[in-house]
């Protein structure tokens, strides 16, 4: 097989090119924000990786851009020991405690004098990376400061962490600190896709953060928005010798590590003062949850001379914002029809000030939250908000419940259209029965979703625009958004003619998408981001996915068949095919996305059917890496079927594999088959 054949040096040459174009390109991206390549370039890049890792296996390895989904599940993680144990900060909330902190500092270092300093306090999860000749080579969780957990194989799924540093003079060994987080406007989007699809949203930002990294199967932590600050230097083993924090954080930088650009170097307690106030009025917009700042002596032999307390250093403190939160009354629960028709529930609250603004309404999430928070209309409850994200009701102030609350009721009709709404099964959430095209709210929704930043990302078309187009009439699907005139749109509230030509400029802009965002854009049922972003890999155009049956894309990595059906259910709408058809005639267009050649793959073109009992492989499993092998599974036989694996038990289906004169093989066969694949022989 292919081992067989030499890989010769320029195969070699090339995987090495291609791996350092990718990674390259993942830090401009991900860690610089600054991408010089279209999606579907990078993708074209990163086919022909995997097609070459494929076909010569010698040619792999662990810090290879392909290699960062795809490690089994874990039973368990296992334990970390702290070369250095993971320190906890000291408070202050006052510009005193501040200068305390700093006159305690002077005492101790004596004359001479330093520097700090202050960087944004990332609430987020802290962990540790080790770097082995620049490797990464270890991931661990603070734990208990001491021992935490190696969570390595789902740190390695994070696009923003590098798998190998890059860069001469790389240390030996690096012990490299920071947070991870989940960015604001990710942490929404992910949660609304979650409410559509009738799962639990993530509580917050940081929540959301730990329990991604807590899963034992990467491929589930994969699949959410993470990404990291690097803030501190754990250890170092090597020539290098850096002298105070701030070159440490850029000598990071430089070897692809992502740092936060909000760092300054500060003198004196008025700078640091200048410097949070700023912080402060910049936190709404960070796009990432702080809770303060983080003030250092930047000198790190001054560091080292001043030591820590109890689990606490005396070179560095937190000085904490203003709790976000506050306690207000719900006056009401309002219901919202979502774009998938998922109704979900909104407090109305009593006008609050909290972290600089006045907040009037809280999510709730679906009746379940209700439920858990034994919320009532008339409570008291206690709000949090962060950045720029709808507040959130934490708890509520049962003992403080008058006597005349009311409990919530679940809506029997859909709020906006008036249909019967329906509870499906196990899902959590409630929603309105008619389709889109019936319902208002869920055209306005299902638009707004559509122009939103991550799908086609259309500059100044906000809500309440939406609502106006929608409402008049101007707007029922999509594509009538590309087909608003100037004349249209200066009839508007507030539209001038300046506006209605940005407007008509920026939906111009938007037709030039891509095929994930223009996938995620339609707005179905259960594909996010990232599976929109598979679909358009595995299909390669809008054409195969519009007619895919359920069961080919069940073959797309990630997808089961709750989201195929979903998708399948999605695409077999005439009203949805006529709009990705009108969305095209529109002139919304997308470079092609290169699929990898299908017939690349061993078993191309095959289609096997698994029947009775397999023994040593769970059938999922088995289908799993037939389908990565290339061919598709199916479930039942016919004259197309190129193989029936019977195991014991087997009826009807081996009868008829027989009848029709078709390979029949065992279970031994099939392991035969694929331990020969996968051990690369
Ligand atoms: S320095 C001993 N820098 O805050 C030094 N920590 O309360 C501690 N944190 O567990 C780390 N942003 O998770 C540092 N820019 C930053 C930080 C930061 C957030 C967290 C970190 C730590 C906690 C300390």
């Amino acid at each position: 097989m292919s081992q067989a054949t030499p890989t010769s040096e320029t195969l070699v040459q090339r995987a090495t090119e291609l791996r350092e174009q990718l990674n390259y390109h993942l830090h401009r991206y991900h860690v610089l924000d600054a991408p010089e390549l279209a999606d579907a370039e990078y993708d074209a890049l990163f086919d022909e990786l995997v097609a070459l890792e494929r076909e010569h296996p010698n040619l792999q390895s662990a810090s290879s851009p392909t290699q960062r989904v795809g490690a089994p599940a874990l039973s368990q993680f296992d334990k970390v020991t702290h070369a250095r144990p993971m320190l906890s900060l000291d408070k202050a909330t006052t510009a005193e405690e501040l200068e305390q902190w700093l006159q305690r500092c002077r005492n101790r270092l004596g004359e001479g004098g330093f520097t700090l300093t202050c960087e944004p306090k990332i609430d987020g999860v802290a962990v540790a990376l080790i770097y082995e000749q620049g490797e990464l080579t270890l991931a661990a969780t603070r734990g208990d400061g001491n021992a935490g957990e190696n969570i390595l194989a789902n740190v390695r799924t994070i696009s923003s962490i590098p798998l190998s540093l890059t860069g001469d003079d790389l240390p030996a060994k690096i012990e490299v600190r920071g947070e991870i987080y989940i960015p604001l406007e990710r942490f929404e989007a992910f949660n609304a896709q979650a409410i559509a699809n009738g799962e639990k949203p993530m509580v917050n930002p940081r929540n959301g953060a730990a329990g991604s990294l807590r899963q034992l199967d990467s491929k589930i932590t994969a699949s959410r928005p993470l990404t990291m600050f690097c803030y501190s230097l754990g250890g170092s083993e090597g020539a290098w010798q850096p002298k105070t924090q701030d070159e440490v954080l850029n000598q990071f930088a430089s070897w692809g590590l992502r740092t936060n650009p909000a760092l300054e170097v500060v003198e004196d307690l008025p700078q640091c003062l200048d410097y949070i106030e700023r912080l402060e009025q910049r936190r709404d917009g960070l796009g990432y949850e702080i809770d303060g700042v983080v003030i250092k002596v930047n000198d790190l032999a001054q560091q080292q001379s001043l030591g820590a307390v109890t689990r606490k250093p005396r070179w560095a403190i937190a000085y904490k914002f203003a709790a976000q939160e506050a306690t207000s009354v719900i006056e009401d629960v309002d219901f919202q029809v979502g774009r998938t028709g998922a109704i979900t529930p909104v407090a109305r609250l009593q006008p609050t000030f909290v972290g600089g603004v006045t907040v009037t309404n809280a999510t709730l999430h679906n009746m379940d939250e209700i439920a858990r928070l034994d919320l009532h209309i008339g409570d008291r409850v206690m709000i949090r908000r962060a950045g720029d994200v709808i507040p959130q009701v934490a708890a509520v102030i049962t003992s403080q419940r008058p006597s005349n609350a009311q409990a919530v009721v679940v809506p029997a009709v859909c709020p906006s259209c008036g249909s019967a709404t329906q509870r499906i099964d196990d899902e959590v959430v409630i929603r309105c029965s008619a389709p889109r095209d019936i319902c208002p709210a869920q055209r306005k929704e299902g638009l707004k979703h559509f122009v939103s930043r991550l799908a086609l990302d259309v500059d100044g078309l906000g809500d309440k625009l939406i609502d106006q187009l929608v409402d008049q009439g101007l707007v029922s699907n999509a594509a009538d958004l590309f087909l608003l005139q100037s004349e249209q749109l200066i009839e508007l509230e507030r539209m001038g003619s300046k506006s209605a030509d940005n407007l008509l400029a920026a939906l111009q802009a938007a037709k030039q998408t891509t095929l994930p965002r223009f996938i995620y854009a339609l707005g179905i049922r259960e594909v996010g981001e990232a599976t929109a972003a598979s679909l358009a890999q595995h299909f390669g155009d809008i054409e195969r996915l519009l007619n895919a049956p359920a069961e080919s894309l069940e073959q797309v990595p990630d997808v089961g068949p709750i989201v195929a059906a979903s998708i399948h259910h999605f695409f077999a709408q005439t009203q949805q095919r006529e709009l990705v058809t009108a969305l095209q005639q529109a002139g919304v267009r997308w470079p092609d996305v290169p699929v990898v050649e299908p017939d690349s793959l061993p078993l191309t073109g095959q289609t096997w059917v698994l029947t009775g009992t397999l023994e040593a492989l769970p059938r999922s499993e088995a289908k799993r890496q037939l389908v990565e092998l290339g061919a598709k599974v199916s479930g039942s036989v016919s004259a197309k079927t190129t193989v029936v694996v019977a195991g014991p038990g087997a009826g009807s289906k081996l009868e008829k594999a027989q009848t029709l004169g078709i390979d029949v093989q065992s279970e031994e066969d099939l392991l035969d088959l694929l331990g020969r694949y996968t051990s690369g022989e």
